[in-house]
């Protein structure tokens, strides 16, 4: 007999099999395993959404990934980086419409003069915004010198999706060179964490060559690793890379959907005070793709606070949503998103992960004994 959703959540510990019979469920019954997600996030994380202003810092990348728009072969691009006054202008924005945080991105570089600017620019934003800004980073492989250079200059979350956490697969998608190996990724998250960082990570979902048992692993993963946050979203081909020639590989447009949310509301259930984003890649294949990640589980949004005339080339996907909407026009869109999923935004707080505060009292107490 199969199992139902009520029959396999009534396990206290969802192993691999369970959480690939939940990815599979049909339509209606995902249904149930959404609202049952809902009811978790209510109880664990409250019905407040908090807002991150993202500020996608740089498009120059010294990497290939196979499937990004800005992978360091794609010429199509013209490259840029903010100004100091830029990325200022944008953190005031944050700070000044109670956003209280913020996300740095780049693509991946590890120059000495690089290391300093963002110590600098971190330096300023903690001092021009009273330190009530908080903020975090998303500039990919470092060394442990580095993170803590960062660590030290105000710098306190960090986001490194592992991409895929099947070593196999990450070979697939990747160069086979050594400035792309899995190993190395995995080495990355193990030394945030030892810095002190709250940590995040995350996968793409609905890629050439990726199962249904590659995606139950990727939340058996995050799990395994305790990890603070999570940003997960669908694959989206772009043209102008090698992955592109796979694309009828890809499951369509609203299973891809479906599976994201899934994935969500799967992961809500299994790490129930973790923080979990609804994410724009999410919204560019489908226009409620963030509420229904919303609804399902997310509670971090990121409204993206990179002025404008830089956008048309941070495309890492085709279609990316609200690429012309200036940051006061994405906040009052999302604002409605979040209304309409019937939560509220955490306007003010910092909204750190509870499952990170809950780790770092226990490693206190640990301390103390
Ligand atoms: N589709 C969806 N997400 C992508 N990313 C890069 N390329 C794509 C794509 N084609 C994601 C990666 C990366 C993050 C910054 O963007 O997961 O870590
Ligand atoms: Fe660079 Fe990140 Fe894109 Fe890879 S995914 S090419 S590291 S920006």
């Amino acid at each position: 007999m199969i199992p139902t959703v009520d029959n396999i959540l009534q396990n206290k510990y969802l192993d691999k099999d369970q959480i690939k019979l939940l990815l599979s469920l049909d339509n209606t019954e995902a249904e149930t395993l959404f609202h049952k997600a809902h009811e978790v996030k209510n109880f664990h994380v409250g019905r407040k959404v908090y807002f991150r202003g993202l500020i996608e810092y740089s498009n120059i990348c010294t990497k290939n990934c196979f499937y990004c728009g800005i992978r360091m072969d794609n010429s199509r691009y013209q490259r840029y980086v903010l100004s100091d006054d830029e990325v200022l202008e944008a953190a005031r924005f944050a700070n000044d419409n109670n956003f209280a945080s913020i996300v740095i991105q780049a693509g991946e570089r590890s120059s000495k003069d690089f290391t300093l600017t963002i110590e600098n620019l971190l330096k300023r934003i903690h001092t021009e915004t009273d330190g009530k800004l908080h903020v975090t980073l998303s500039l990919g492989e470092q060394t442990e010198e580095t993170y803590k250079r960062w660590y030290d200059s105000g710098a306190h979350r960090y986001l490194l999706r592992i991409e895929v956490s099947n070593p196999g697969l990450y070979a697939r998608l990747h160069p086979g060179d050594s400035r792309h190996t899995h190993k190395a990724r995995l080495k990355a998250l193990s030394l945030l964490r030892k810095t002190g960082y709250q940590v995040g990570s995350g996968v793409m979902i609905g890629l050439p060559f990726q199962t249904i048992s590659d995606l139950a692993e990727d939340l058996c993963f995050f799990r395994d690793l305790d990890i603070d946050m999570v940003g997960m979203g669908p694959y989206i081909e772009h043209e102008d890379t090698p992955l592109y020639a796979f694309r009828d590989m890809i499951p369509s447009v609203t299973d891809r959907v479906n599976l994201s949310v899934k994935m969500v509301s799967i992961l809500r259930i299994i790490m129930p005070d973790i923080n979990i984003a609804a994410t724009t890649a999410l919204q560019a294949l489908d226009p409620k793709g963030r509420e229904k990640a919303i609804f399902a589980g997310a509670n971090v949004i990121m409204p993206n606070l990179t002025p404008v005339k830089y956008r048309d080339n941070y495309l890492l996907y085709e279609n990316k949503p609200n690429v012309k909407d200036q940051p006061d026009e994405t906040k009052i869109a999302l604002e409605k998103n979040i209304q309409a999923a019937g939560d509220e935004i955490g306007y003010g707080e910092w909204g750190d992960s509870r499952h990170y505060k809950r780790r770092e009292a226990k490693s206190e107490k640990r301390n103390f004994l």
